[in-house]
């Protein structure tokens, strides 16, 4: 396993050395080195520098180009324009560098240099509920950010904090416990899928008639309310029965991660519940150090820059005036928790931007404890899923969506345009495999291809077409050069540097240079949708290869053994890059 810089970075740094020899005074002068249209890279740090030094843009370029010693990467370099630098790079070193990479099999990726642990909080629905696409979100992205930090060597802690504690449990566990047999079901022999929806149903009957019973018996709201202290002290009858609804819900839950084609353990399932033991420390240590101060009752956190409209502060409550813990009491213990005991030194959270005033509350909060160190948590905020109206996504009758229907639907999609694809004679069981993994791709590659803290609109058609940046486009090119190789026989992919290359095999070829580079930043930057981005520009480019050069007909066998080998390096960055976002790769569509 070996890292292979990209050709990108050896020609920056062969420019930065030449920058620096021509001009000591501005030695750590970034030349800015981009890809162009005009030549393969231009460099435009000229003119920046220029102005701090005073002197003229296009001299200082001539002075670097003349300082950069003969080389295999450079074949020609030239200053144009005001001052820019336009460098052309040799085919040879393009194809010796994809050469190095495909024979690693992390397609030469590097591995951090100073990987730490992170501890990262998605995917955390709430027990007794259904799932909506927020929760979607959570899943989507967060599972795309672990598969990329692991990529890189980062130690990856998975927390799924639940919503499974707090009072409305007192309600759902007193009815249990009048109406034992509520939640009693013939064993469930189907797949997760149907054993999910089967505990939903259960858990939303129990919900509805013991709210039913709650609203209009004031003896049973009163029982209902005694049974919360019951909970909260760990009273074993009481106890039962909530890890009875906890199970169905994950039962639930389980389905939906099934159908989703995520991996989601039991282990990192560490619901609000959790914290409970530690709560009483938290807010004695608060309040003790003076961080959270007694007003009208309850215990309170103020912030200098959190006003109401009116003006008046809206501090983050730690404990109710009746004694209850919430929310935020919860959060802080899972700070301590994770940053004392499983020593993280970054927290993320991937949660929805509704929710960034109180992440922004809790930090603070924890700092002025002691309990976190600066710049060590960070929420990564996602926006709003819309309706086609452009409202929050809901039902015609205004209630949540729910996933699985979501879901299914997208797959039901994906088979009509599956079906019309697909050669005769493939069978409708082939066609459901494939339109699964199109539905589901389509449904996350949407997720991720919007920026994250930007609101999107859910529109299945445009998810599962075949043209525009979609994972259907993505998935399809890669099938088309699995289609080669079936038809290539004898023809290997082999590299041969010593031929020259056709423009568009030079922008495939220098676009596949990238990989690693994109990589890195989408990893570190927390950045998913720059992963989509490279990968659908890879496609687009492939695609204009594929149209002007031919590859099983080309003119010599080299030629179209070095074509192959493009395509086969092609196929093997989608795969690895919509892998790492969750994305499966049909060999056939
Ligand atoms: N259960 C919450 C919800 O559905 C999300 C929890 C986010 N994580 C956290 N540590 N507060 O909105």
């Amino acid at each position: 396993m070996a890292t292979v810089p990209s050709l990108a970075a050896t020609v920056h740094q062969r420019v930065s050395d030449a920058l620096s020899a021509a001009l000591p005074e501005a030695a750590s002068a970034d030349p800015l080195l981009r890809r162009s249209d005009r030549a393969d890279f231009q460099a435009n740090g000229m003119l920046a520098l220029a102005k701090q030094l005073k002197g003229n843009p296009r001299e200082l370029a001539g002075k670097v180009t003349e300082a950069l010693p003969a080389n295999d990467e450079i074949a020609s370099i030239e200053v144009s324009g005001p001052g820019f630098l336009n460098i052309t790079v040799a085919d040879e070193a393009i194809m010796d560098n994809l050469a190095a990479r495909r024979q690693d099999p992390r397609l030469g990726v590097p591995y951090k240099d100073d990987p730490g642990t992170t501890v990262i909080d998605y995917s955390q629905p709430n027990v007794a509920k259904e799932m909506h696409v927020g929760h979607l979100r959570s899943t989507v992205i967060g599972d795309a950010v672990v598969q990329l930090l692991e990529h890189r060597g980062e130690k990856v802690i998975r927390r799924h904090h639940i919503g499974d504690w707090g009072t409305n449990f007192g309600m759902l566990i007193q009815y249990l416990i009048e109406h034992p047999h509520e939640l009693d079901h013939a064993s469930d022999t189907a797949g997760a899928k149907d054993a999910g929806e089967a505990a939903m149903a259960r858990l939303n009957r129990l919900y509805k008639s013991s709210r039913a019973l709650f609203d209009s018996d004031e003896a049973f709201k009163a029982r209902a309310r005694d049974r919360v202290p019951a909970l909260q002290s760990g009273d074993p009858d009481t106890l039962a029965l909530w890890h009875k609804i906890v199970d169905e819900s994950k039962t639930y839950f389980q389905g939906v991660y099934d159908e989703l084609d995520v991996e989601i353990r039991d282990t990192d399932i560490v619901g609000e519940s959790a914290y409970n033991d530690a709560l009483q420390e938290v807010v004695e240590e608060l309040e003790e150090s003076g961080v959270a101060v007694r007003s009208e009752g309850a215990l309170c956190v103020f912030f200098e820059d959190v006003k109401g409209p009116d003006g008046t502060p809206t501090p983050l409550i730690v404990q109710k005036s009746n004694g209850g813990f919430g929310y935020a009491a919860t959060d802080l213990a899972a700070i301590r928790n994770r940053v004392g005991e499983l020593k993280a030194d970054t927290l993320l959270y991937v949660v929805d931007a509704r929710q960034s005033l109180h992440f922004r509350m809790v930090f603070e909060t924890a700092r002025r404890a002691g309990w976190l160190p600066e710049d060590t948590a960070r929420q990564l905020p996602f926006g709003t899923v819309l309706g086609k109206d452009g409202k929050p996504f809901k039902t015609r009758e205004g209630e949540t969506v729910r996933l699985v229907d979501l879901l299914d639907e997208a797959v039901e999609r994906a088979a009509a345009v599956v079906r019309e694809k697909a050669d005769d004679g493939v069978t409708e069981d082939e066609i459901r495999a494939r339109a699964e993994q199109v539905g589901i791709g389509a449904v996350k590659y949407a997720d991720l291809s919007n920026s994250m803290t930007r609101d999107y609109v859910f529109d299945l058609d445009r998810m599962v077409s075949l043209q525009g940046d979609t994972s259907v486009y993505l998935q399809y090119a890669y099938a088309r050069v699995r289609s080669i190789f079936r038809k290539a026989g004898a023809l290997r992919p082999v590299p041969h540097p010593e031929l020259e290359l056709a423009p568009a095999e030079r922008a495939l070829a220098l676009h596949l240079d990238a990989f690693g580079d994109t990589l890195v930043t989408a990893a570190d930057e927390y950045e998913p949708h720059k992963v989509t981005a490279y990968l659908y520009e890879l496609a687009t480019l492939y695609s204009r290869f594929f149209e002007n050069c031919p590859v099983l007909k080309a003119d010599t066998t080299e030629q179209a053994e070095n074509r192959l080998f493009l395509c086969d390096l092609t196929a093997e960055v989608l795969h690895q890059g919509l892998a790492l976002l969750g994305i499966r790769t049909p060999e056939r569509l």
